[in-house]
């Protein structure tokens, strides 16, 4: 996955200025706290919700005000914030192909310097008046309601597919939504605007998280930027799973092969490969995109439909890597 994919050539600029305000909201009197704040940041990584706030604020008015920055850096930092977090629960070692933070500095840093970006984020939404502050807030606790439910779920060969989307609706789609939200309300949109927008990107982010479940699975180290077959180390089954763990042809085989301490990546992706369980998964993302085509529709805006392209292509780019798989 390249960071291009996700480029709108209206806030390509926009993303450059961007760039400072991210450095500037996490620096510290600490020179350490600073390194280790900086260290994902200087990583790269493909800026989805900074991008998606800019845009859907550029969609309610012409002007990318001061406010409007604030906004996406705060989603970004609240975003970060739960890749530190994450990778410790995960115990992932590489995270936009660098050390994670908790392999490189160990998990109380790796949680401290987490606290320390979403404390960064809830003062700029603080700053930015308290309908941002709320819906920062709200969208924190979905994501943590997600992320319980993920791990209530775990080595759970049972869960089921509405369990999955309810966890990746919290876990990952919320903060989309808001970051499409955001983006709107500081940029002056009008409630039916700022619903509209919170919808398209929550459909975006369902988009979003599918493909990087199916990507889990089949996609190299270097497009992961991180290791590759995480999700089923950590017991975390998802669709492409639950929908081979269904299917009466492997669900037995699979079931063997997840209780090996040794997970063979390579035979359970012959297996889902096999029971259509990858193809399954990926259809699901239709339904998503057209849900982001309508409410697009609605807006009429031109750079919201940018957005839809970007949707439209991660799920056309997915197919594409799904076809050639395992021959790429
Ligand atoms: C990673 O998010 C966590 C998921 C929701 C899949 P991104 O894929 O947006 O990570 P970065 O920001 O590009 O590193
Ligand atoms: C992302 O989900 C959850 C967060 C909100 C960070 P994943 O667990 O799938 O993210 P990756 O795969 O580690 O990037
Ligand atoms: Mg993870
Ligand atoms: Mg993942």
């Amino acid at each position: 996955m390249h960071t291009k994919d996700f480029q709108i050539p209206q806030i390509a600029s926009a993303m450059q200025e961007l760039e400072n305000h991210l450095f500037d909201a996490v620096k510290s009197d600490d020179p350490f706290l600073t390194e280790i704040s900086t260290h994902l940041i200087g990583a790269g990584g493909k800026r989805v919700r900074p991008t998606l706030a800019l845009a859907s604020a550029l969609s309610v008015s012409s002007i990318l005000d001061y406010r409007c920055y604030h906004g996406a850096v705060a989603v970004e930092l609240v975003h970060l914030a739960s890749l530190h977090h994450d990778d410790v629960m995960d115990e992932a070692t590489s995270r936009r192909n660098v050390a994670s933070v908790n392999s490189r500095w160990g998990n109380q840093i790796a949680v401290v310097t987490g606290d320390f970006l979403l404390a960064r984020a809830a003062g700029i939404a603080a700053r930015l008046g308290s309908e941002v502050a709320e819906l920062l807030a709200d969208t924190l606790a979905d994501m943590c309601t997600g992320q319980i439910l993920e791990v209530k779920s775990g080595f759970n060969l049972d869960r089921s597919e509405e369990e999955y989307l309810e966890a990746i609706s919290g876990k990952t789609a919320s903060l989309l939504g808001a970051s499409c939200k955001i983006g709107a309300s500081v940029a002056g949109g009008s409630e039916d605007e700022k619903t509209l927008l919170n919808e398209l990107g929550h459909s975006f982010g369902m988009i979003f998280q599918i493909r990087d479940d199916i990507l889990d699975f089949i996609a190299d180290r270097s497009t992961l930027g991180k290791t590759p077959g995480q999700d089923l180390t950590e017991g975390v089954y998802t669709l492409p799973m639950i929908y081979g763990l269904r299917n009466p042809k492997v669900s037995e085989a699979l079931g063997e092969l997840l209780k090996s301490p040794d997970i063979d990546l390579s035979r359970i992706n012959q297996l889902l490969l096999d029971s259509g369980a990858f193809l399954r998964s990926a259809e699901i993302l239709g339904r998503y995109l057209r849900r982001c085509k309508e409410v697009a529709d609605e807006l009429n805006s031109g750079p919201i439909w940018d957005v839809v392209e970007v949707a439209g292509s991660l799920v056309d780019s997915l197919m594409q890597v799904l076809q050639a798989y395992p021959n790429e």
